[in-house]
């Protein structure tokens, strides 16, 4: 039987901190470590023929983390970029990062922008970054967008044309979604585009994620009976 490839894979990449504390080492180093994780899946999921990868790397809710926490994952990000923007540009990789940009300062927004426009020509697979982002916060901009739009107000607003106020617009909706390190929730993540994604949870922590356990949620994936809430 031919493999059913999931077009969009999301992943909640979770459990960082219970990695580097299992072993000694202080929480921000499994965040060091998932970056290896990262690199790892995007290999993957482009040698699988995945045309979109996307990643929940930091929560609207992660901001009420201490602030040496925040101030070094945002560090980690940018440094992150820069190594692995000459990979992603030889590797047809065209990042998106998508979220509430207005409160991740100038500094990392520019940092973002220049990898965003330096590979904006990717054609191999579109990876989309979720930072700052959270459902309910893309959901009520949605919906601020939309009334500013239309001032004789929204009663003929399809689902579909709501759709196109969230960040996600243009991007098709997640196929599977990935929860690493055995948590079971949403964590407000993509609460408007999940409704039909099928999930996959797995005990495994991020920074253990690598090529053989992305292949083990396609494979479960493959497996999936996916009704849309028909009969069939
Ligand atoms: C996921 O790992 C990374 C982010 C949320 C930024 P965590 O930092 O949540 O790790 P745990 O869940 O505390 O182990
Ligand atoms: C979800 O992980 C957010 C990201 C992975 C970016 P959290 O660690 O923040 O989620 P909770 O607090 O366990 O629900
Ligand atoms: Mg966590």
């Amino acid at each position: 039987m031919e493999k059913r490839i999931p077009r969009h894979v999301s992943i909640i990449m979770d459990g960082n901190g219970r990695w580097a504390q299992a072993r000694g080492k202080r929480r921000v180093q499994g965040h060091v470590e998932g970056v290896e994780s990262v690199r790892a899946v995007v290999e993957a999921a482009a040698e699988e023929g995945v045309e979109y990868l996307s990643l929940y790397a930091f929560s609207e809710e992660n901001w009420t983390r201490p602030k040496e926490e925040v101030s070094f994952l945002m560090d980690l990000m940018v440094s992150s970029i820069e190594k692995e923007i000459g990979s992603f540009i030889e590797k047809g990789v065209k990042c998106v990062v998508l979220g509430n940009r207005a409160r991740l300062g100038e500094k990392i927004d520019a940092a973002l922008r220049s990898m965003e426009e330096r590979t904006a020509g990717g054609k191999r697979i579109t990876l989309i970054v979720f930072l700052s982002y959270s459902g309910r916060w893309d959901i009520l901009q949605a919906v601020k967008k939309a009334a500013a739009e239309h001032p004789e107000g929204l009663s003929a607003l399809t689902q579909e044309d709501f759709s196109e106020y969230l960040v996600t617009a243009g991007i098709p909706d997640p196929d599977l979604l990935i929860r690493t390190s055995g948590e079971q929730r949403i964590s407000n993540y993509l609460l408007w585009q999940s409704a039909y994604t099928e999930f996959v949870f797995t005990d495994v922590l991020w920074p253990d994620f690598r090529k053989a356990e992305f292949h083990k949620a396609l494979e479960e994936y493959a497996g999936r009976d996916r009704r849309f809430g028909k009969v069939k």
